[in-house]
């Protein structure tokens, strides 16, 4: 991918009118995850099925633009995926389906794709299984708890 220095535009469009936001209730998975360095919180919900397909995904994202467009983007990437495939949804895919991001809006990807990881590990944990290749979630889920708390 080309350098990139301004915002393209899928990525304005899907800042502008991001997809999938909101909550499922009861939910297969949550995953929140935030970045202590900007402050930005995002949060991953997601409906899977018995044969472990991705039905629907859902987020509430507090964060710059960027992160509003990524986590929308990754919604649409998931949902009709398996478990196994949505892991290929890595923030470099993110970014490709959004024509590329800025350099410095490059971490903000990397909060849609640990998020969806947040979101299978709680699956996985609830259901006792293990996804083969998907690591524990990487940042401190309490802090950030009481950050998306503070926000409301
Ligand atoms: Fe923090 Fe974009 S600046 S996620």
């Amino acid at each position: 991918m080309s350098q990139v220095t301004e915002y393209s535009e899928k990525v304005m469009d899907h800042f502008m009118n991001p997809r999938n936001v909101g909550e499922i209730e009861n939910a297969s998975g949550v995953g929140t995850v935030g970045n202590a360095k900007c402050g930005d919180i995002m949060r991953m919900y997601l409906d899977i099925d018995d044969e472990g397909v991705i039905r629907d995904c859902k987020f509430k994202t507090f964060g710059c633009g960027a992160a509003v467009a990524t986590s929308s983007m990754a919604t649409e990437l998931v949902i009709g995926k398996t478990v196994q495939e949505a892991l290929q949804v890595t923030n470099k895919a993110v970014m490709e389906a959004l024509d590329g991001l800025p350099k410095i809006k490059i971490h903000c990807s990397l909060l849609a794709e640990q998020a969806i990881h947040a979101a299978l590990w709680d699956y996985a944990e609830k259901h006792g299984i293990t996804i083969e290749g998907l690591d524990p979630p990487v940042n401190d889920i309490e802090e950030t708890e009481e950050y998306y708390r503070m926000g409301e």
